[in-house]
Protein backbone atom coordinates (compact mmCIF):
# COMPACT_ATOMS: atom_id res chain seq x y z
CA UNK A 1 0.00 0.00 0.00
CA UNK A 2 1.38 3.35 -0.77
CA UNK A 3 0.44 5.81 1.91
CA UNK A 4 2.40 8.89 0.32
CA UNK A 5 0.36 11.27 -1.74
CA UNK A 6 1.46 11.83 -5.24
CA UNK A 7 2.23 15.55 -6.04
CA UNK A 8 -0.51 16.92 -8.69
CA UNK A 9 2.20 18.59 -10.42
CA UNK A 10 5.34 16.33 -10.68
CA UNK A 11 8.73 17.98 -9.68
CA UNK A 12 11.60 18.28 -11.75
CA UNK A 13 15.14 18.53 -9.96
CA UNK A 14 17.53 20.14 -12.31
CA UNK A 15 20.95 19.52 -12.53
CA UNK A 16 22.07 17.69 -8.95
CA UNK A 17 22.46 19.07 -5.73
CA UNK A 18 23.94 21.94 -6.66
CA UNK A 19 20.61 23.44 -7.25
CA UNK A 20 17.40 23.51 -5.64
CA UNK A 21 13.87 24.44 -6.45
CA UNK A 22 12.07 27.15 -4.47
CA UNK A 23 8.98 25.37 -4.90
CA UNK A 24 10.53 23.02 -1.98
CA UNK A 25 10.28 25.34 0.55
CA UNK A 26 6.61 26.50 0.00
CA UNK A 27 4.23 24.23 -1.56
CA UNK A 28 1.59 21.97 1.01
CA UNK A 29 1.83 19.22 -1.41
CA UNK A 30 5.49 18.81 -0.46
CA UNK A 31 5.43 19.63 2.68
CA UNK A 32 2.93 16.94 3.11
CA UNK A 33 4.67 14.39 1.66
CA UNK A 34 7.82 14.90 3.57
CA UNK A 35 5.39 13.98 6.87
CA UNK A 36 4.98 10.46 5.48
CA UNK A 37 8.17 9.73 3.61
CA UNK A 38 11.00 11.11 5.49
CA UNK A 39 9.71 12.05 9.04
CA UNK A 40 7.94 8.46 8.85
CA UNK A 41 10.35 7.14 6.50
CA UNK A 42 13.56 5.15 6.83
CA UNK A 43 15.45 7.68 9.59
CA UNK A 44 15.78 7.99 13.00
CA UNK A 45 14.51 10.50 14.20
CA UNK A 46 15.93 12.55 17.49
CA UNK A 47 13.19 12.60 20.68
CA UNK A 48 14.97 13.69 23.65
CA UNK A 49 17.58 13.78 25.68
CA UNK A 50 18.09 10.69 27.56
CA UNK A 51 18.32 12.29 31.06
CA UNK A 52 14.89 13.57 30.15
CA UNK A 53 14.01 10.11 30.98
CA UNK A 54 16.38 9.11 33.31
CA UNK A 55 14.13 7.54 36.09
CA UNK A 56 11.33 4.94 35.84
CA UNK A 57 8.17 6.37 35.45
CA UNK A 58 9.57 9.60 33.69
CA UNK A 59 7.50 10.39 30.30
CA UNK A 60 8.79 13.11 27.90
CA UNK A 61 6.91 14.67 24.99
CA UNK A 62 8.37 15.00 21.47
CA UNK A 63 7.93 15.06 17.94
CA UNK A 64 8.87 13.33 14.97
CA UNK A 65 7.82 15.85 11.99
CA UNK A 66 4.12 17.07 12.85
CA UNK A 67 3.18 13.93 14.93
CA UNK A 68 3.04 14.23 18.47
CA UNK A 69 4.93 11.92 20.48
CA UNK A 70 5.57 10.31 23.95
CA UNK A 71 8.82 8.80 25.46
CA UNK A 72 8.55 6.83 28.64
CA UNK A 73 11.24 4.79 30.68
CA UNK A 74 9.01 2.07 32.52
CA UNK A 75 9.20 0.45 35.40
CA UNK A 76 11.46 -2.22 33.95
CA UNK A 77 13.59 0.80 33.08
CA UNK A 78 13.24 -0.01 29.78
CA UNK A 79 12.72 2.53 27.23
CA UNK A 80 9.33 3.14 24.85
CA UNK A 81 8.72 5.59 22.33
CA UNK A 82 4.40 5.88 20.94
CA UNK A 83 2.36 7.84 19.33
CA UNK A 84 0.72 10.64 21.60
CA UNK A 85 -2.66 9.58 20.43
CA UNK A 86 -5.12 7.95 22.41
CA UNK A 87 -6.90 4.35 20.92
CA UNK A 88 -10.25 5.71 21.55
CA UNK A 89 -10.87 8.75 19.57
CA UNK A 90 -7.02 10.37 19.56
CA UNK A 91 -7.19 12.64 21.68
CA UNK A 92 -3.78 13.75 23.04
CA UNK A 93 -2.48 11.57 26.27
CA UNK A 94 0.09 13.38 27.33
CA UNK A 95 -0.24 16.91 27.46
CA UNK A 96 3.04 17.97 29.83
CA UNK A 97 6.53 18.71 28.36
CA UNK A 98 7.49 16.09 31.00
CA UNK A 99 6.26 14.10 34.03
CA UNK A 100 6.89 11.37 36.01
CA UNK A 101 3.88 9.07 36.43
CA UNK A 102 3.16 5.30 37.38
CA UNK A 103 0.58 4.81 34.23
CA UNK A 104 -0.32 6.93 31.43
CA UNK A 105 -4.62 8.52 31.15
CA UNK A 106 -6.33 10.34 28.77
CA UNK A 107 -8.10 12.87 29.73
CA UNK A 108 -11.62 12.79 27.35
CA UNK A 109 -12.86 8.91 29.10
CA UNK A 110 -10.06 8.16 31.04
CA UNK A 111 -8.76 5.44 28.99
CA UNK A 112 -5.60 4.28 31.04
CA UNK A 113 -2.39 2.76 29.47
CA UNK A 114 1.18 1.25 30.99
CA UNK A 115 3.91 3.28 30.32
CA UNK A 116 5.06 0.40 27.28
CA UNK A 117 1.81 2.01 26.08
CA UNK A 118 -0.47 -1.30 26.38
CA UNK A 119 -4.11 -0.35 27.43
CA UNK A 120 -4.76 -1.25 30.79
CA UNK A 121 -8.68 -0.27 31.24
CA UNK A 122 -11.24 1.75 29.66
CA UNK A 123 -13.60 3.63 32.08
CA UNK A 124 -16.95 1.69 31.79
CA UNK A 125 -16.04 -1.05 30.19
CA UNK A 126 -18.64 -3.31 31.60
CA UNK A 127 -21.67 -0.49 31.84
CA UNK A 128 -23.62 0.66 34.75
CA UNK A 129 -26.20 -1.63 36.55
CA UNK A 130 -25.61 -4.19 33.44
CA UNK A 131 -26.80 -1.46 31.37
CA UNK A 132 -24.26 0.16 28.24
CA UNK A 133 -20.41 -0.91 27.96
CA UNK A 134 -18.24 -1.99 25.60
CA UNK A 135 -19.71 -4.93 23.46
CA UNK A 136 -18.68 -8.41 24.41
CA UNK A 137 -15.88 -8.58 21.39
CA UNK A 138 -13.92 -5.75 22.41
CA UNK A 139 -10.40 -6.86 23.39
CA UNK A 140 -7.98 -4.09 25.31
CA UNK A 141 -5.04 -6.41 23.52
CA UNK A 142 -6.14 -4.95 19.96
CA UNK A 143 -5.97 -1.25 21.21
CA UNK A 144 -3.44 0.53 22.19
CA UNK A 145 -0.62 3.50 21.68
CA UNK A 146 1.05 3.12 18.41
CA UNK A 147 4.52 2.45 18.89
CA UNK A 148 7.61 3.30 17.20
CA UNK A 149 11.21 1.32 16.88
CA UNK A 150 13.68 3.53 19.83
CA UNK A 151 17.19 3.57 20.03
CA UNK A 152 19.80 5.61 21.82
CA UNK A 153 23.53 6.98 21.29
CA UNK A 154 25.73 9.05 23.27
CA UNK A 155 22.29 10.16 25.81
CA UNK A 156 20.80 10.90 22.49
CA UNK A 157 17.17 9.12 21.99
CA UNK A 158 16.05 8.10 18.52
CA UNK A 159 13.00 7.01 17.35
CA UNK A 160 12.03 5.34 13.95
CA UNK A 161 8.08 4.41 12.51
CA UNK A 162 10.15 2.34 9.69
CA UNK A 163 10.78 -1.69 10.05
CA UNK A 164 13.08 -1.03 7.48
CA UNK A 165 15.24 1.82 9.33
CA UNK A 166 19.29 0.61 9.27
CA UNK A 167 20.42 -0.06 13.19
CA UNK A 168 21.03 3.01 14.91
CA UNK A 169 24.82 3.28 14.36
CA UNK A 170 24.80 1.86 10.85
CA UNK A 171 22.39 4.79 10.29
CA UNK A 172 25.18 7.00 11.72
CA UNK A 173 28.26 5.86 10.25
CA UNK A 174 31.27 5.09 12.01
CA UNK A 175 32.76 8.57 11.60
CA UNK A 176 29.54 10.25 12.71
CA UNK A 177 29.52 7.92 15.40
CA UNK A 178 33.20 8.42 16.80
CA UNK A 179 32.44 12.19 17.02
CA UNK A 180 29.21 11.99 18.52
CA UNK A 181 31.47 9.97 21.30
CA UNK A 182 34.23 12.74 21.42
CA UNK A 183 31.67 15.49 22.38
CA UNK A 184 28.59 13.35 24.02
CA UNK A 185 30.52 10.19 25.00
CA UNK A 186 30.76 10.63 29.05
CA UNK A 187 27.60 11.28 31.63
CA UNK A 188 26.36 14.75 30.68
CA UNK A 189 24.40 17.83 32.76
CA UNK A 190 21.89 19.04 31.33
CA UNK A 191 22.77 23.46 32.04
CA UNK A 192 19.70 24.79 30.42
CA UNK A 193 16.93 24.24 27.57
CA UNK A 194 15.02 26.78 25.61
CA UNK A 195 13.59 26.90 22.51
CA UNK A 196 12.54 29.81 20.07
CA UNK A 197 10.06 29.87 16.86
CA UNK A 198 11.80 30.78 13.13
CA UNK A 199 9.73 31.44 10.66
CA UNK A 200 10.56 29.34 7.64
CA UNK A 201 10.69 26.42 6.44
CA UNK A 202 12.51 23.75 8.19
CA UNK A 203 14.50 22.90 5.14
CA UNK A 204 16.26 26.30 5.42
CA UNK A 205 17.61 25.40 8.67
CA UNK A 206 19.22 21.97 7.99
CA UNK A 207 20.39 23.95 5.24
CA UNK A 208 21.97 26.72 7.30
CA UNK A 209 23.37 24.67 10.12
CA UNK A 210 25.71 22.65 7.06
CA UNK A 211 26.52 26.01 5.54
CA UNK A 212 30.29 26.33 6.69
CA UNK A 213 30.36 29.53 3.84
CA UNK A 214 28.41 31.41 5.89
CA UNK A 215 29.89 31.24 9.28
CA UNK A 216 32.43 33.94 8.39
CA UNK A 217 30.39 35.74 6.73
CA UNK A 218 26.86 36.32 8.50
CA UNK A 219 28.12 36.27 12.07
CA UNK A 220 30.68 39.38 12.31
CA UNK A 221 31.47 38.40 16.53
CA UNK A 222 32.96 35.04 14.85
CA UNK A 223 35.55 36.75 12.99
CA UNK A 224 35.49 40.05 15.50
CA UNK A 225 36.80 38.09 18.15
CA UNK A 226 38.61 35.08 16.10
CA UNK A 227 36.43 32.26 17.30
CA UNK A 228 35.76 31.17 14.30
CA UNK A 229 37.24 32.04 11.14
CA UNK A 230 37.95 30.26 7.58
CA UNK A 231 41.46 31.27 7.65
CA UNK A 232 41.67 29.14 10.82
CA UNK A 233 42.52 25.26 9.92
CA UNK A 234 39.47 23.05 9.23
CA UNK A 235 37.59 21.03 7.14
CA UNK A 236 34.24 19.51 6.86
CA UNK A 237 33.34 15.31 6.84
CA UNK A 238 29.99 14.11 5.18
CA UNK A 239 29.15 10.74 5.88
CA UNK A 240 29.06 7.87 3.87
CA UNK A 241 25.85 8.97 2.13
CA UNK A 242 26.38 12.09 2.82
CA UNK A 243 23.34 13.10 4.75
CA UNK A 244 25.01 13.53 7.95
CA UNK A 245 28.18 16.43 8.38
CA UNK A 246 30.65 17.43 10.86
CA UNK A 247 32.21 20.90 10.50
CA UNK A 248 35.45 21.73 12.19
CA UNK A 249 37.72 24.53 12.94
CA UNK A 250 41.44 24.97 14.71
CA UNK A 251 41.65 27.88 16.29
CA UNK A 252 45.05 28.01 17.13
CA UNK A 253 45.90 28.08 13.80
CA UNK A 254 45.25 31.63 12.88
CA UNK A 255 48.64 33.03 12.32
CA UNK A 256 48.82 37.09 12.51
CA UNK A 257 50.28 37.72 9.48
CA UNK A 258 47.12 35.96 7.97
CA UNK A 259 45.31 38.59 9.08
CA UNK A 260 42.24 39.62 6.69
CA UNK A 261 42.56 42.38 4.10
CA UNK A 262 39.18 43.55 4.23
CA UNK A 263 37.27 46.64 3.13
CA UNK A 264 35.61 46.37 6.36
CA UNK A 265 38.56 47.76 7.89
CA UNK A 266 38.05 48.33 11.51
CA UNK A 267 35.60 45.26 12.17
CA UNK A 268 38.40 43.38 13.52
CA UNK A 269 39.45 45.92 16.01
CA UNK A 270 37.14 45.75 19.04
CA UNK A 271 36.99 44.50 22.63
CA UNK A 272 35.01 42.80 24.59
CA UNK A 273 34.15 45.05 27.96
CA UNK A 274 33.72 41.57 29.36
CA UNK A 275 36.83 39.63 28.35
CA UNK A 276 35.38 36.14 30.37
CA UNK A 277 32.84 35.75 27.69
CA UNK A 278 35.61 34.14 26.02
CA UNK A 279 37.62 32.52 28.54
CA UNK A 280 37.92 28.94 27.66
CA UNK A 281 40.07 25.90 28.12
CA UNK A 282 41.82 23.35 25.70
CA UNK A 283 39.34 20.43 26.14
CA UNK A 284 40.88 17.97 23.62
CA UNK A 285 43.56 16.99 22.22
CA UNK A 286 42.67 17.15 18.49
CA UNK A 287 43.21 20.78 18.25
CA UNK A 288 39.48 21.26 17.39
CA UNK A 289 37.73 24.27 19.12
CA UNK A 290 34.69 24.65 17.20
CA UNK A 291 32.67 22.41 15.42
CA UNK A 292 28.98 21.78 14.20
CA UNK A 293 27.56 18.13 13.34
CA UNK A 294 24.33 17.16 11.85
CA UNK A 295 22.37 14.00 11.79
CA UNK A 296 19.87 14.16 9.23
CA UNK A 297 17.47 15.28 9.15
CA UNK A 298 16.86 17.23 12.19
CA UNK A 299 19.47 17.09 14.62
CA UNK A 300 22.82 19.19 15.58
CA UNK A 301 25.61 18.91 18.09
CA UNK A 302 27.88 21.86 18.37
CA UNK A 303 30.87 22.47 20.58
CA UNK A 304 32.04 26.24 20.33
CA UNK A 305 35.15 26.55 22.80
CA UNK A 306 33.49 24.78 25.64
CA UNK A 307 30.14 25.58 25.04
CA UNK A 308 27.95 22.03 23.97
CA UNK A 309 24.79 22.19 23.08
CA UNK A 310 22.07 19.69 21.19
CA UNK A 311 19.52 21.99 18.98
CA UNK A 312 17.15 19.82 17.12
CA UNK A 313 14.23 21.65 15.00
CA UNK A 314 10.34 20.61 14.70
CA UNK A 315 8.51 21.45 11.41
CA UNK A 316 5.37 23.63 13.02
CA UNK A 317 3.82 24.14 9.28
CA UNK A 318 5.33 25.03 5.78
CA UNK A 319 6.70 28.31 6.87
CA UNK A 320 7.30 27.79 10.85
CA UNK A 321 10.22 25.65 12.45
CA UNK A 322 10.46 25.07 16.35
CA UNK A 323 14.26 25.56 17.22
CA UNK A 324 15.43 23.75 20.63
CA UNK A 325 18.08 24.16 22.30
CA UNK A 326 19.90 21.83 25.25
CA UNK A 327 22.91 23.47 26.82
CA UNK A 328 24.91 20.45 28.59
CA UNK A 329 27.65 20.09 30.33
CA UNK A 330 30.09 17.17 31.71
CA UNK A 331 28.98 15.57 35.38
CA UNK A 332 32.89 15.48 35.62
CA UNK A 333 33.02 19.20 35.51
CA UNK A 334 34.25 21.65 38.39
CA UNK A 335 32.27 24.23 39.40
CA UNK A 336 34.78 26.76 37.52
CA UNK A 337 34.36 24.73 34.28
CA UNK A 338 30.09 24.50 34.57
CA UNK A 339 30.38 28.55 34.91
CA UNK A 340 32.45 28.78 31.68
CA UNK A 341 30.24 26.68 29.55
CA UNK A 342 27.21 28.62 30.63
CA UNK A 343 28.96 32.02 29.92
CA UNK A 344 29.74 31.20 26.67
CA UNK A 345 26.20 29.68 26.12
CA UNK A 346 25.92 33.36 25.49
CA UNK A 347 27.09 32.46 21.90
CA UNK A 348 24.56 30.92 20.92
CA UNK A 349 20.64 30.10 21.41
CA UNK A 350 17.30 32.18 20.34
CA UNK A 351 19.81 35.87 21.10
CA UNK A 352 23.23 34.42 20.96
CA UNK A 353 26.07 36.60 19.85
CA UNK A 354 26.83 34.08 16.91
CA UNK A 355 23.23 32.74 16.96
CA UNK A 356 20.69 35.51 16.24
CA UNK A 357 21.38 36.08 12.68
CA UNK A 358 20.38 32.73 11.44
CA UNK A 359 16.56 33.50 13.28
CA UNK A 360 16.21 35.75 10.64
CA UNK A 361 18.48 34.75 7.53
CA UNK A 362 16.49 31.83 7.04
CA UNK A 363 13.33 33.95 7.14
CA UNK A 364 14.37 36.28 3.88
CA UNK A 365 15.49 33.32 1.92
CA UNK A 366 11.63 32.34 2.88
CA UNK A 367 9.87 35.65 2.30
CA UNK A 368 12.50 36.45 -0.88
CA UNK A 369 11.42 32.62 -2.21
CA UNK A 370 8.24 31.97 -1.89
CA UNK A 371 6.66 34.14 -4.69
CA UNK A 372 9.34 32.42 -6.91
CA UNK A 373 8.85 28.52 -7.05
CA UNK A 374 10.01 27.97 -10.48
CA UNK A 375 13.69 29.50 -9.78
CA UNK A 376 15.76 27.49 -8.02
CA UNK A 377 18.97 28.25 -5.86
CA UNK A 378 22.65 28.16 -7.22
CA UNK A 379 25.23 26.12 -4.73
CA UNK A 380 28.36 25.78 -6.34
CA UNK A 381 30.77 26.50 -3.45
CA UNK A 382 33.55 24.43 -3.55
CA UNK A 383 32.43 22.30 -6.61
CA UNK A 384 29.16 20.92 -7.53
CA UNK A 385 29.04 17.37 -5.13
CA UNK A 386 28.83 16.62 -1.92
CA UNK A 387 32.60 15.49 -1.01
CA UNK A 388 34.47 15.61 2.50
CA UNK A 389 37.12 18.81 2.56
CA UNK A 390 39.30 18.68 5.08
CA UNK A 391 41.56 21.35 4.04
CA UNK A 392 38.90 24.34 2.88
CA UNK A 393 35.86 25.49 4.74
CA UNK A 394 34.72 27.28 2.04
CA UNK A 395 32.09 25.08 0.42
CA UNK A 396 28.86 24.45 0.59
CA UNK A 397 29.32 20.35 0.22
CA UNK A 398 27.51 19.53 3.17
CA UNK A 399 24.18 21.57 1.75
CA UNK A 400 24.16 20.01 -1.23
CA UNK A 401 24.93 16.48 0.97
CA UNK A 402 21.39 17.26 2.85
CA UNK A 403 19.38 17.53 -0.24
CA UNK A 404 21.35 14.01 -1.41
CA UNK A 405 19.47 12.38 1.62
CA UNK A 406 16.29 14.83 0.93
CA UNK A 407 15.82 13.31 -2.90
CA UNK A 408 16.78 9.88 -1.80
CA UNK A 409 13.79 9.64 0.30
CA UNK A 410 11.60 11.65 -1.51
CA UNK A 411 12.29 10.29 -4.57
CA UNK A 412 12.67 13.44 -6.74
CA UNK A 413 15.61 13.05 -9.45
S1 LIG B 1 -10.14 10.07 23.47
FE1 LIG B 1 -8.94 9.20 25.00
S2 LIG B 1 -10.31 8.20 26.28
FE2 LIG B 1 -11.56 9.00 24.73
FE1 LIG C 1 24.81 30.55 11.21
Amino acid sequence: MNLSPALAEPLAWPEGVARVPFRVFSDPEIYALEQQKIFRGPIWNFLCMEADVAKPGDVRTAWVGETPIVVTRDHDEKLHAMVNRCAHKGALVCLKQRENLESLTCVYHAWNYSLDGKLKSVAFRNGLKGKGGMPEDFDPAKHRLQPLRVATFCGLVFGTFSDETEPLEAYLGAPMSKFLDRNLGRPLKVLGVHSQMIHNNWKLYAENVRDSYHATLLHTFYTTFKVNRLDMDGGIILSDKKWHHISYTKRSTLAAENEYETVHSGQYQSDLAGPELLKAWDEFEDGITHSIQTIFPTLVVHFTLNSLAVRYFVPRGIDKTELFWVFLGYERDDAAQEQMRVMQGNLTGAAGLVSLEDGCINEFVQRGTRTSPDEQAFIEMGGKVAESNESSRATEASVRGFWHGYRDIMGFH
